[in-house]
């Protein structure tokens, strides 16, 4: 097999430049996505009636707070509409309301930054040091998410209440629908540590948070988990999917296609939408 040059950006910036319009294309047709982008006075509309983010925030930690057990929360929408900035609150959130004592975020996204503050660990055998001295501990490539949610089972089967949150759920997947488990050191299967939390974690207080662009493919285990989901700014096949599935109510659908970055709406698992919206500036 011929090796692949190491192709570098003039720039060096690990942020690409990707116009908003084209970011997104692949959740549908193009059209489907152009169509979906708000106008000035859609987005002006929606921001008037906005409650706050940390009233969004709660409201997506009820379930767990109510019942005293993990949270399961998943967070839906565009690139770049604001799910890591809304993620970044949520933590503080999660730790301060008593629902995580400790969180494990695994961030794989940039290669040169993290996104999230905390004390970064790039091995899984160093999780363990990292968490005597910190609350909130970032798994850094070349970390696998398998390893972050084997340390996540760990912790909460000792008794710590753990939020594992996987920034970009697609790196935790091995396939459509399919948790990339991780390997034991003879290469057999390793333990099914997200279907372990999704499952029977809750009630030892392991929390999840998952952030996906495309909804459709998330495993059926965390679907049928998740107390909460966090919507922002989605459209085409991916909000058509959330409609069908009976996790967007379909009257709240015009509202998802016009929300603005960093504006979200929160749905439980029963079929009532309050028809609020939630927005702050960062
Ligand atoms: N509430 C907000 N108010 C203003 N700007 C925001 C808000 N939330 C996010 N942003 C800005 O929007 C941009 C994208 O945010 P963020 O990285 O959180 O998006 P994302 O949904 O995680 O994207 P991706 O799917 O590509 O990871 C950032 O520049 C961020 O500063
Ligand atoms: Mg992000």
């Amino acid at each position: 097999m011929s090796t692949l040059p190491r192709l570098v950006s003039r720039k060096a910036n690990a942020e690409r430049s990707v116009s908003r319009l084209r970011a997104d294309s692949s959740e549908g047709t193009g059209c489907e996505e152009l169509e979906s982008v708000p106008t000035e006075k859609e987005t002006r509309a929606a921001l008037a009636r906005a409650e706050t983010r940390e009233a969004g925030i709660k409201a997506a930690l009820a379930p767990a707070v109510a019942a005293r057990e993990g949270a399961r929360i998943l967070v839906y929408g565009r690139t770049r509409w604001g799910k890591s900035a809304f993620a970044r609150h949520l933590v503080k959130a999660a730790l301060d309301s008593g629902v995580a004592g400790t969180v494990l975020i695994h961030d794989p996204k940039f290669p040169d930054h993290a996104q999230y503050e905390g004390i970064a660990v790039s091995e899984l055998s160093l999780v363990g040091v990292a968490v005597q001295a910190g609350s909130v501990v970032v798994c850094r490539p070349p970390m696998s998410a398998a390893d972050a949610a084997h340390a996540a089972r760990l912790l909460s089967e000792s008794g710590e209440r753990t939020l594992l949150l996987c920034d970009e759920t697609r790196r935790a997947l091995g396939g459509s629908q399919i948790w990339c488990d991780g390997k034991n050191p003879d290469g057999t299967p390793g333990e099914r540590s997200f279907e372990w939390i999704c499952l029977e974690g809750g009630g030892l207080g392991a929390s999840l948070v998952l952030l996906v662009q495309r909804p459709r493919q998330l495993p059926g285990d965390a679907v049928d988990s998740a107390q909460t989901h966090v919507v922002f700014g989605l459209g085409g096949r991916s909000l058509t999917y959330l409609v069908t599935a009976g996790t967007v109510p379909p009257e709240a659908k015009d509202t998802i296609r016009r929300l603005p970055p960093g504006a979200f709406c929160v749905f439980g698992d029963d079929d009532d939408w309050d028809g609020k919206t939630y927005y702050s500036p960062e």
